[in-house]
């Protein structure tokens, strides 16, 4: 289950909630670095995507309790044969794929994390627990590259993942917000639809 993740993890070196100059810290090397290494990680990534979150399970197993079908799960090695967790990790990892081709076009990269982070509100799925899945990439990529995997190619996804994430904490929040306003919206006009009734 280790895994030798260099510095200090995924913690964020810059304020987090601006998605922008997280970005700013990718760097045309760092862009090249990580579509270079994604072309030998996309050959695996249903693989990846399996280890990532049997991984995350492992580490963080609160997060398991997000996943209805997964919830009641005990003996985690028989979620590396299952076919629904080959498929939830494939949707993320096609999310990555979408990710990684966007860097060049940042406001449809940033337009897709936040739909996704509102997505996750209707999940349940806890924001801060979105921190949890970017080492779990790395160590699931690192034997994948081998020799190729750096600490420069890891500073370039935990940048990545930082900013993804970023911005799907901040579509978390809107959703929340909207969802709080409508409650509020519809708890103001119940009373006046019962005057009507009556
Ligand atoms: C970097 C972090 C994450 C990414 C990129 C990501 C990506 C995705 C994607 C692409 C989907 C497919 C549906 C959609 O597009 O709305 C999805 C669904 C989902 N995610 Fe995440 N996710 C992340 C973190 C998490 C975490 C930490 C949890 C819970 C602990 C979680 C729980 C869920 C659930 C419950 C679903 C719906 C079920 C399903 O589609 O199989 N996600 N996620």
């Amino acid at each position: 289950m280790g895994c030798a993740i260099s510095g200090t993890g995924l913690a964020p070196k810059v304020a987090r909630d601006a998605g922008d100059s997280v970005l700013a810290r990718l760097s045309g090397e760092q862009v090249h670095l990580i579509k270079e290494s994604w072309k030998v990680i996309q050959e695996d990534i249903a693989r990846v995507g399996i280890i990532m979150f049997v991984r995350l399970f492992e580490t963080h197993p609160e997060c398991k309790d997000v996943f209805f079908l997964f919830r009641d799960v005990e003996d985690l090695e028989r979620l590396r044969t299952s076919k629904e967790l080959r498929a939830h990790g494939l949707r993320v990892m096609s999310f990555i794929e979408k990710s990684v081709a966007r860097l060049d076009h940042v406001e449809r990269l940033d337009q897709l994390a936040l739909e996704l982070g509102k997505s996750h509100y209707r999940y349940n799925a806890p924001p801060k627990y979105f921190d949890y899945v970017g080492a779990e990439f790395i160590c699931a990529v690192q034997p994948i590259l081998k020799e190729n995997w750096t600490t420069e190619l890891e500073e370039a996804w935990k940048t990545l993942f930082l900013y993804i994430t970023t911005i799907m904490k901040q579509g978390y929040q809107e959703e929340e917000k909207n969802h709080t306003n409508n409650l509020a919206a519809s708890r103001r006009e119940k009373p006046e639809k019962m005057n009507t009734a009556l």
